[in-house]
């Protein structure tokens, strides 16, 4: 028996369930068996345009940024709460909808975006401002309030966990939402929209508005209503974002591309390292932004590594994303599936010696074999470019000095990871890697309380713990005459 019932989607505003303005749908497809799953409504500048209306009524008019701020938390821990109690059906939806694993999606999107919500629910009540020492006779202090109107772009690679680290740090600031869900995935963002009106979230707080990148997101993000445009997605699209938000100004999040470096010293600890490498790049079939894709191997342990890296590959199981036993779904989309493939010819062309994988295996679903390339120069496109699928670039070195300068040779700087026993060159490592986030000894984790985001073109801003949530207020300024 199923978990969850696929209804067809439609969109949020206003606290009302409607169809789009113009009465258009489209398909979101199973990509495991390329079968439809179900017709969603979709928004275009029309709907936006009622979206953005429906929350400015709720921040200008509503109680949502005049409730106290307790209550404010207590809500969202109530759709914290309501998401976990759903998790079993949460997950077999984003399961669906976008190809990865139901065990990723049932141990970790769908349990840690309820403790997204929980997390921030906290905040609610410590967002503080400052009493500052002037000249007397002033007394000044500073308020943080909320921007207003949030307009919120999400990828779908991880659909319910990008909507909950955007959603719940922006309502416990006391902004609305507009969310747009990736085209691809938007059927998990729809059961958040549901679980919020069932907490009882007033009408307009938050709004869902499913539809495509060049129409409802351009909408949004060139929206006179709309204070700021949080972002998560690819960086050529986060450039563009840039050039249309200027027009009216808006502040900006964005959480970009990487072209993550996972470091290995001779002096790791091999086993885990492995496990470090593999989950790098195969976790979520490798559409992770920060996914380990560029593996630096020191030259006297590179064959061994390898051979063991290769074995533990080999043991992936590859298919079904619904069977609890599989590691690696189908990419989210032909589309992605192509692009993955046509990075891994140029693999080849370029010269990279293939060690497994690099092709899609035979049957139906837009799956694509594990991959691992070694041999690779750091010129080549598949050391550049980020391929956002499970293919994996193997390059040698020497010294920390070298490897520090070839991991920071990359236009992006989400994250990065070193494995050494050595404690010194670790935090040495650490500093002076140019990236937002550096794990030493371990790979991919995350904690609500934590700061994340990206160096250089990786974007600007932080999402998540207290950089997150102040990236959703404003800083006021008040002067007080006691003479
Ligand atoms: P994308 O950046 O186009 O999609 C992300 C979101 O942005 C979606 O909701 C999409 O509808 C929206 N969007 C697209 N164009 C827009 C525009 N002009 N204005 C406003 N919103 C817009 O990513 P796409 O094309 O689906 O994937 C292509 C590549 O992007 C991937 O292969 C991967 O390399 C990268 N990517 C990176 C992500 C990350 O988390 N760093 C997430 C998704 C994709
Ligand atoms: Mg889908």
């Amino acid at each position: 028996m199923p978990a969850s019932t696929i209804k067809p989607g439609l969109l949020f505003i206003g606290g009302q369930w409607v169809e789009s303005a113009a009465g258009a749908t489209f398909r979101t497809i199973n990509p495991a068996t390329e079968e439809p799953l179900t017709e969603v409504a979709e928004g275009r500048a029309e709907d936006i345009d009622r979206a953005v209306t429906a929350a400015r009524k709720a921040f200008s008019e509503g109680a949502w940024p005049r409730m106290p701020a307790a209550d404010r938390g207590r809500l969202l821990w109530k759709i914290g709460d309501m998401l976990e109690s759903r998790v079993a059906e949460i997950a077999e939806i984003e399961t669906l909808d976008s190809g990865k694993t139901i065990t990723e999606s049932s141990r970790v999107d769908v349990p840690m975006a309820a403790d997204c919500f929980r997390y921030f629910a906290g905040w609610t009540t410590k967002i503080e401002g400052e009493t500052v020492p002037v000249r007397p006779p002033c007394f000044n202090y500073t308020l943080r309030e909320p921007l207003g109107v949030v307009g919120q772009i999400i990828p779908w690679n991880f659909p319910i966990l990008m909507a909950a680290w955007k959603v719940a740090p922006a309502l416990a600031a006391g902004n609305t939402v507009v969310l747009k869900p990736a085209a691809q995935t938007p059927l998990s963002a729809l059961r958040l929209a549901e679980v919020a009106q069932e907490a009882g979230l007033p009408p307009g707080v938050l709004n869902v508005v499913p539809g495509f990148g060049a129409v409802a997101g351009t909408a949004l993000v060139e929206h006179p209503g709309v204070d700021k445009i949080a972002f998560t997605g690819s960086t050529p699209v986060g450039q563009e974002i840039m050039r249309r938000a200027s027009g009216t100004l808006k502040r900006l999040t964005l959480e970009l591309g990487g072209k993550s470096p996972n470091v290995v010293f001779a002096d790791a600890d091999v086993e885990a390292a492995v496990r470090g490498a593999s989950n790098g790049i195969f976790y979520n079939k490798g559409e992770v932004c920060t996914a380990g894709s560029r593996l630096f191997l020191e030259e006297s342990l590179h064959d061994a590594f390898l051979d063991k890296l290769q074995a533990h590959t080999a043991k992936l199981k590859q298919g079904d994303p619904l069977d609890p036993k599989t590691r690696l779904g189908p990419q989210v989309s032909e589309d992605q599936m192509l692009r993955v493939l046509s990075y891994i010819d140029k693999g080849k062309k370029e010269g990279a010696r293939l060690v497994c994988g690099g092709a899609r295996p035979p049957g139906k679903g837009y799956f694509v074999q594990p991959t691992i390339f070694d041999g690779v120069a750091p010129g080549m496109t598949i050391a550049r470019e980020e391929i956002f699928g499970p293919v994996l670039a193997v390059i040698r070195f020497r010294e920390i000095e070298e490897v520090v300068r070839a991991a920071n040779e990359s236009a992006y700087g989400l994250a990065a990871a070193v494995w050494t026993r050595d404690i010194k060159k670790a935090h040495l490592a650490a500093r002076a890697l140019r990236a937002g986030t550096v794990w030493i000894n371990t790979y991919g984790l995350y904690d609500n309380a934590m700061p994340f985001g990206g160096y250089k073109m990786s974007g600007f801003g932080r999402e998540l713990g207290r950089h997150g949530i102040m990236e959703y207020t404003q800083t006021k300024s008040v002067w007080v005459d006691l003479s």
